[in-house]
C-alpha cells in the first residue's frame, strides 16, 4: 500500500480533503502517520478521529524552522512509518537540507498562490495587496528553497473587487482540496516525473 506521510500545522482542511478523497475514490493510499508541530493544531484532531495514527513534535526554539535535532525526529518517524511520500498540508515551517535528502523528490507542499508568483507566508494577501487579478494555487515538489521547487499541478481563483483575505483564501482553499488529493493520487499511481524543473503527468 501506498504510504504518505502528512506534516500540518494549522486548521488541518487539506488534511481532512486528502482523508475524504482516498474514502471516496477508494483509492490504496494510507496515511500512515500525520505529525504536527503544533499541539492544538486541528490536524491532530482530524487524523485521531479517523483513526490514523498521530505525534506531535514541537520545536520551540524556532518559529520558521526546525531545529537539527527535531528534523532527525521527524524523520526518524517518518521512516518508521514506511512513507512513500511527505505530504506537507498547512506546515508552517521551511524544511533544512538534511531533512530533504533524506527523502528525495518525495515531499510535496501545497502553496496558496500560482508559484514562483508569491511565495512565503500568506500568499493570498500577497496578491490581493499586489492587484493581481488572478492567483490560485500550487502542488510543487518541494526542494532548498523556499516554494521554489517543480511544479505538479496548480489551479487557478479570480480575484474579484471586493473580496477579502478571508473570502479568497477561502475560495483558493476550495481548489488546494481538489488539486492536492488529485496529485497525491498521481504520484502514488507512479504517473509523475520529473525532468530537471519540469513535471511531466501521464
Ligand atoms: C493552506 O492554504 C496552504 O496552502 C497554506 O496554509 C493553509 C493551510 O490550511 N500553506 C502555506 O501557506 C505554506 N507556505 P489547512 O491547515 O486548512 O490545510
Amino acid at each position: 500500500m501506498f504510504t504518505i506521510g502528512v506534516l500540518a500545522s494549522g486548521k488541518g482542511t487539506n488534511l481532512q480533503a486528502i482523508i475524504n478523497y482516498i474514502k471516496e475514490e477508494n483509492i490504496p493510499i494510507k496515511i500512515g502517520i500525520v505529525i504536527s508541530d503544533n499541539p492544538n493544531s486541528m490536524a491532530l484532531e482530524r487524523a485521531k478521529k479517523e483513526g490514523i495514527k498521530t505525534i506531535c513534535i514541537p520545536s520551540y526554539r524556532y518559529k520558521t524552522i526546525l531545529g537539527d535535532d527535531i528534523e532527525k525526529e521527524y524523520v526518524k518517524v517518518l521512516k518508521e512509518n514506511n512513507v512513500d511520500l511527505v505530504c506537507l498540508a498547512g506546515f508552517m515551517r521551511v524544511l533544512k537540507k538534511t531533512f530533504i535528502k533524506s527523502f528525495p523528490n518525495k515531499i510535496i507542499n501545497i502553496h496558496p498562490s500560482l508559484l514562483p508568483a508569491f511565495p512565503g507566508l500568506e500568499a493570498w494577501k500577497q496578491a490581493l495587496e499586489y492587484g493581481v487579478k488572478f492567483t490560485g494555487c500550487t502542488v510543487h515538489f518541494v526542494d532548498e528553497g523556499v516554494d521554489t521547487g517543480p511544479i505538479i499541478l496548480q489551479a487557478v481563483v479570480p480575484i474579484l473587487p471586493d473580496d477579502t483575505p478571508e473570502t479568497l483564501h477561502k475560495r483558493i482553499q476550495e481548489k488546494e482540496h481538489i488539486i492536492y488529493p488529485l496529485a497525491i493520487r498521481l504520484i502514488s499511481e507512479g504517473k509523475v516525473s520529473i525532468v530537471g524543473r519540469k513535471v511531466y503527468i501521464k
